[in-house]
């Protein structure tokens, strides 16, 4: 398959290109697009035959639920069962944007799409490309994270083209992403409403709406035995393909640290990567050094970790390391990502 690339501007969308993209997916095939978050991978969500397409060009495993994209409130009542208060007061704060519910699906939605489970997680994006695009497609499409499975998300149209040429019909590549990391997924269904994967609007921002928020222990890393609420946070995601280890603790100490273990490796031949800050930049010698921005801006680091791992890989270094990051606010949602992206590989120094 050839796969078109077009270049939109989200202030002056070509309603031409919208138009066509649309038809596309009504036809059952499959398109990139920007949202605000990270690039989604589309398809019609109430189509089983779209699924599995995306499916297919992910790679992905087929019990790993999509997640259903809407333009307008109108479009939710007829993909749910029903939707609990929270549902109206949280769509009221925080649509469109980075935040993702689950319900319980109605007959609308085939479970080819939701991975074979009873429910739905459902997004009303704010990128306004996505937002036509969504209306154009007949108002639901089903888009997974735009990279092949176990990459990082991608955050640039070009990254789209890297995992999917020839696996999609048409990338719309709207420009490098607001957030840079995925929406936040709350879960509707549970007796209190729980967070499955931190995202930019954040538990604390989630209880001033809804009061009592619980969060699935096993994205914060936490050692425990049972399997995480969405079946896609079970995977190693996020993976760099050479190793990855966060170091922690005083700045000079992780600066130390680092810097020996750079020059260990590159002794034995290795080529090494650090992700660090605007501060720490300067003092590192490593092949690779990459600064996410400034330490006291963590949206900035938010956007350029899925970019970074991604520069790792281009460059093929084998051997990374990473400051660590504080966890409040995006920060939970970044160090979540960076420990996947580790494989929970800490070091304390
Ligand atoms: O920001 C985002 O959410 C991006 C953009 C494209 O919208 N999408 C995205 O989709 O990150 P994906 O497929 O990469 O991640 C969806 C996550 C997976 O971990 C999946 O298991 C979980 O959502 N999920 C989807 N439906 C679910 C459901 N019914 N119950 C529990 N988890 C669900
Ligand atoms: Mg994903």
């Amino acid at each position: 398959m050839k796969t078109e690339y077009i270049e939109l501007n989200e202030n002056q969308i070509d309603s031409g290109v919208i138009r066509r993209a649309g038809e596309i997916l009504r036809g059952g095939g499959l398109v990139a697009f920007p949202t605000e978050t990270v690039y989604g991978l589309g398809g019609d969500a109430l189509n089983p035959e779209s699924s599995r397409k995306i499916y297919a060009a992910k790679g992905r495993p087929q019990d790993n639920p999509l997640i259903v994209h809407i333009c307008r409130m109108e479009d939710l009542a007829p993909i749910t069962e029903e939707i609990p208060a929270a549902g109206y007061a949280l769509a009221k704060a925080f649509w469109p944007g980075p935040l993702t519910m689950i319900f319980h699906k109605s007959i609308l939605v085939p479970t080819e799409t939701t991975g074979g489970l009873s429910t739905v997680a459902v997004r009303f994006p704010s990128n306004k490309i996505a937002a036509e695009l969504i209306r154009a497609a007949g108002g639901y499409i089903a888009a997974p994270s735009a990279n092949a499975s176990g990459r990082p998300s991608p955050t640039l149209g070009r990254h789209c083209l890297e995992d999917l040429d020839g696996k999609v019909e048409m990338i719309l590549d709207g420009g490098p992403v607001g957030i840079g990391l995925e929406s936040t997924i709350i879960d509707l269904t549970s007796e209190v409403p729980t967070i499955l994967r931190p995202g930019y609007v954040t538990q604390e921002m989630l209880e001033k709406v809804l009061g009592t928020v619980e969060v699935d222990r096993t994205i914060l890393g936490e050692e425990t035995n049972l399997p995480p609420k969405a079946p896609g946070m079970k995977y190693r995601h996020y993976a760099p393909r050479g190793e990855l280890v966060i170091v922690e603790g005083r700045q000079e100490k992780v600066i130390q640290y680092i810097n020996h273990a750079c020059e260990d490796y590159a002794a034995r031949g290795f080529k090494t990567g650090v992700i660090c800050t605007d501060e720490t930049a300067q003092q590192y010698r490593a092949d690779l050094v990459r600064s996410a921005g400034s330490r006291d801006d963590e949206e900035s680091v938010a956007r350029c970790l899925f970019r970074i791992l991604r520069e790792f890989d281009e460059e093929e270094a084998q051997f990374m390391f990473s400051e660590s990051f504080d966890r409040a606010g995006i920060g939970q949602a970044v160090m979540n990502r960076l420990m996947k992206a580790a494989g929970h590989r800490v070091v304390q120094v």
